[in-house]
């Protein structure tokens, strides 16, 4: 079974992937989390372009060509093969952040955007999809936070490769970029209702924690 977790900056996505990967293991499942961009070296390194704010300006195309290229990789290298060992994938973001980021954020054209992820992902497609709804005022104010407690002592590659510390470059996109990518999300969640699950993330963690579980071992059960 092929999850995905979706969701406007700050929903607190990686965490909840983390808890649900732990769920799984714990539930006797074989899982795998994997995060997109990353997940392969090719991702790794791409992903410090993208999301670092070491670089000014990315042509939205470039930008779009380039998480799909991270796609195509992490495709092919990991989650294809995971999935035919029978291992459930949680991935953390998927095809539907470009449609919301780039499409809806970005403004490019979302049929030409669909068959840029039809190439990417050979038509791979989640099986279910939780979006981790937050309004865009919550979501940044709560990554801006964990940014600041962050920066004591972490070293990552980002340092490594002299990026900025406080990186993430989507989120200094303004206040109605984040309205927009929101929006698109619930779009994408009301057109496809038996892909997409919403899952109001203003509560707690163990709250939503919670709720995701239960509709993972839903699916679980279901899929036998
Ligand atoms: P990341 O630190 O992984 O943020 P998050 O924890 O919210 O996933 O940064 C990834 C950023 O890249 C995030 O702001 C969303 C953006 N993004 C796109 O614009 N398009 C995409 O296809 C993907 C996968 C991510």
């Amino acid at each position: 079974m092929f999850v995905s977790l979706e969701g406007p900056d700050g929903g607190g996505k990686t965490t909840q992937a983390e808890q649900l990967l732990r769920r799984l293991k714990e539930a006797g499942r074989d899982a795998l989390l994997v995060h997109e961009p990353g997940g392969t070296d090719l991702g790794v390194h791409v992903r410090a372009l993208l999301v670092g704010r070491g670089w000014t300006s990315i042509d939205p195309w470039a930008e779009a060509l380039l998480f799909s290229a991270c796609r195509a990789q992490l495709v092919t290298e990991v989650i294809r093969p995971a999935l035919s060992r029978g291992v459930v994938v949680v991935a953390d973001r998927f095809a539907d952040s470009t449609l919301a980021y780039q499409g809806a954020g970005r403004g490019l054209p979302e049929a030409q955007l669909q068959t840029l992820i039809a190439i990417a992902t050979g038509g791979l497609r989640p099986d279910l999809t939780m979006l981790l709804d937050v309004p865009p005022e919550v979501g940044i104010h709560r990554n801006r936070a964990a940014g600041a407690a962050a920066v004591a002592g972490q070293t990552s590659f980002f340092e490594e490769l002299h990026l900025s510390q406080d990186w993430n470059r989507f989120e200094d996109e303004a206040i109605a970029f984040h309205g927009r990518v929101r929006e698109a999300y619930g779009r994408m969640a009301r057109a496809e209702p038996e892909r997409w699950v919403v899952v109001d993330a203003t509560r707690s963690s163990e709250e939503v924690a919670a709720e995701l579980w239960s509709v993972v071992e839903t699916a679980l059960v279901r899929e036998r």
